[in-house]
């Protein structure tokens, strides 16, 4: 008899779905997407969740200031968007709060509930003043979607290499849910690997080939729209550009652009390379970091000199995107896409295929044909405002790495698996990358002091 009434109430149990609950209620926590954060930046932040359908409870955000006495009803505005139910995640519903008004750098801490229930709660620093001298730190990632024990080991050793340095924000320069960017797929591969970074700082994302199997730019529809709230008017600082797939935002005293290279065809007349040239003519953001998912330049698991990979897309962004993100004065420019860290020096005009001596990387001080100076030396590039860019591909963060070649303007190519640490501080930009054994093994420093060393 006991047996068997064992064998009822586990049946029961199971039928309830309770072996995927949790203490924060009645959520079903394989279908769930916790707090996380959007659009921190300026004065604004998003917090946005999603529950099961049979949570009818009103969605509900209590919060407050660390550290400070002010009422934060009296410094924050708080509206609500619209819930609205997933029409890829069946039976759920996604909700978000607008928070706007918020002083610079404050703490916050804030719990989300549906009507009585909790759902989870966390704390995030508010973005800082355009004029912030830093530190900032930006976690750069790529191709990290497949679930498996690499993409957890990438995500592990940046949070033990932080230790406890709080990050500002994430940059995902696409491939964040294979196969095919199913809303199963993000819930699984994007959104529980990285909840308590996400309730924490926001993911700012490009669009890789991969999510674009199942939600479309043109339309803006499918899991990867869903799943983001992204700027499209401007709201975040930058040039509207009416649209998710690709935009722009301030953060401090750095302007970051997304360009779309896995939707539409990369037309130089398009819109997006036109909105793009306004973008940068507008900008007067000390630092200027543009990320995207196909790399301009690669030799890893795909080919940037291969007019047939990837539909032409790496050739087509260095050819149309590079030349005018180099007019704009971009100072980084991050990729993924192929499977391998590669990163150059401080280059520019490097159009073709690679193949041609004008891509050397300086020695010696350099006097360039725009009049700019770049001194380099061990892994520091001085250089002036607008002086060269630097190109990265950050495609090693999940995904089988291979290396294709020494690609000539990577002067460091590595087939490792890892993710990039970006830190700011006033003129100093600096990159790291962080090996998923927590070693760093590479760094390069751009140090635009007024003064160049030596001189
Ligand atoms: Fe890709």
């Amino acid at each position: 008899m006991k047996r068997g009434l064992l064998l009822v109430v586990l049946g029961l149990a199971l039928l309830l779905g309770i072996r995927h609950m949790d203490s924060r209620g009645w959520i079903p926590m394989d279908k769930a997407r916790l707090p996380y954060l959007q659009q921190v930046s300026g004065d604004r932040a998003i917090i946005a969740w999603r529950t099961a359908l049979r949570f009818t409870g009103k969605p509900r955000i209590e919060w407050s200031l660390v550290g400070d006495s002010t009422e934060a009803s009296e410094v924050l505005n708080v509206a609500f968007g619209e819930t609205v139910p997933s029409q890829y995640g069946l039976d759920n519903l996604d909700h978000h709060v607008v928070l706007s008004g918020l002083p610079h750098r404050a703490e916050i801490r804030y719990q989300a509930s549906n009507g009585p229930l909790p759902v989870g709660s966390g704390q995030f620093r508010t973005a800082p003043a355009d004029h912030h001298e830093g530190p900032l730190r930006i976690w750069a990632l790529g191709d990290s979607g497949t679930g498996g024990p690499v993409q957890y080991e990438v995500r592990d050793s940046m949070v033990e290499f932080l230790a406890e340095t709080p990050l500002d924000l994430m940059v995902h320069v696409g491939d964040m849910a294979y196969s095919r960017g199913r809303d199963g797929e993000f819930t699984a591969r994007f959104f529980r690997p990285y909840r308590d970074l996400l309730s924490s700082i926001a993911c700012w994302p490009a669009p890789g080939n991969h999510e674009m199997k199942s939600s479309t730019s043109m339309d803006e529809a499918g899991p990867y729209f869903e799943a983001y709230l992204l700027p499209t008017e401007g709201q975040c600082g930058g040039v509207a550009s009416g649209t998710e797939a690709y935009y722009s935002f301030n953060y401090g005293p750095v302007h970051f652009i997304s360009l779309d290279s896995s939707g539409d065809a990369i037309d130089p007349t398009g819109p997006m390379m036109n909105w793009l040239e306004m973008d940068l003519s507008q900008t007067d953001s000390t630092w200027i970091i543009a990320f995207f998912h196909h790399p301009p330049y690669s030799l890893g698991s795909h080919s940037s000199n291969n007019f047939k990979d990837s539909e032409g897309r790496l050739v087509k962004m260095r050819e149309v995107a590079v030349p005018i993100l180099e007019a704009g004065g971009v100072d980084l420019v991050l990729a993924g896409h192929s499977h391998i860290y590669e990163r150059s020096g401080l280059i520019q005009g490097v159009h073709g295929y690679g193949d041609t001596e004008d891509h050397a990387v300086p020695a010696t001080d350099v006097l360039r044909s725009d009049g700019k100076i770049i001194r380099w030396e061990g892994d520091t590039y001085w250089t002036e405002d607008g002086g060269g860019t630097v190109y990265a591909v950050v495609g090693h963060g999940g995904g089988h790495v291979k290396k294709g070649g020494d690609h000539p303007v990577m002067v460091v190519s590595q087939d490792v698996f890892g993710s990039a640490l970006i830190t700011i501080e006033s003129d100093r930009l600096m990159m790291e990358n962080v090996r998923s054994d927590g070693e760093v093994t590479d760094r390069i420093i751009i140090d635009r002091s007024a003064e160049l060393p030596g001189k």
